[in-house]
């Protein structure tokens, strides 16, 4: 069991790399075989999708873009409480075919805020492609078109997914492991 540390936590590899890059085929093969003729627009959010965008884009043989969006979390006033804004949309979406690119959807709160602020600029069609996805935990309130693989509700690491920074630069995905007994936190 290949174990590591990061920060005041231990994790272990949970998803190899060579199935991490089998998932990514099987989502590049959907796409490619619904959207070839489209030209789409792949929109790859950051900061946790920069991996998979990359490999995805490398398998994807037709004509397509890329852009990159962010979250943007500022405080709303008491009623809005924390308002989590899309920015760096300078792309012409009106009529595309967009397909989102995201690392993990896990409750969907976060996907559903950014495809209600794409619909706004009336694309042609918005898609939703993400590597991982927590059954367990997902609203279903947002419909996902490609999954790559479907995780138990465990925090994970790697590939582009954080713990407060750090480990988005492993090449395989790593879940937490329970804290020892009697150590607190
Ligand atoms: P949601 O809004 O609950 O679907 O959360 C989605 C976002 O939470 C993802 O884009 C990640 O940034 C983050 N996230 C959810 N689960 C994990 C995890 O297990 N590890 C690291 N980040 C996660
Ligand atoms: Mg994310």
């Amino acid at each position: 069991m290949e174990k590591i540390i990061l920060h005041d936590k231990e994790f272990v590899l949970s998803i190899t790399p060579a199935q991490i890059q089998d998932a990514v085929s099987s989502i590049a093969a959907g796409i490619s075989s619904d959207h070839k003729d489209d030209n789409p627009l792949f929109l790859s959010i950051l900061n946790g999708s920069f991996m998979f965008t990359a490999d995805l884009l490398k398998k994807i043989n037709f004509s397509c873009t890329v852009s990159f969006l962010k979250l943007a979390s500022y405080s709303g006033d008491a009623s809005t409480g924390i308002v989590k804004e899309l920015i760096g949309l300078d792309e012409e979406i009106s009529g595309r075919t967009v397909v989102v690119l995201e690392d993990i959807v896990d409750t969907g709160t976060t996907l559903k805020s950014i495809v209600a602020q794409l619909k706004r600029q009336n694309p042609g069609q918005v898609k939703i492609a993400t590597l991982l996805l927590k059954p367990d935990a997902f609203s279903g309130d947002v419909h996902i078109d490609y999954v790559g693989l479907e995780i138990p509700n465990d925090f994970i690491v790697g590939y582009g997914l954080d713990y407060n920074q750090l480990g988005r630069n492993l090449d395989g995905i790593y879940k937490i492991l329970p804290d020892k007994a009697g150590q607190p936190g």
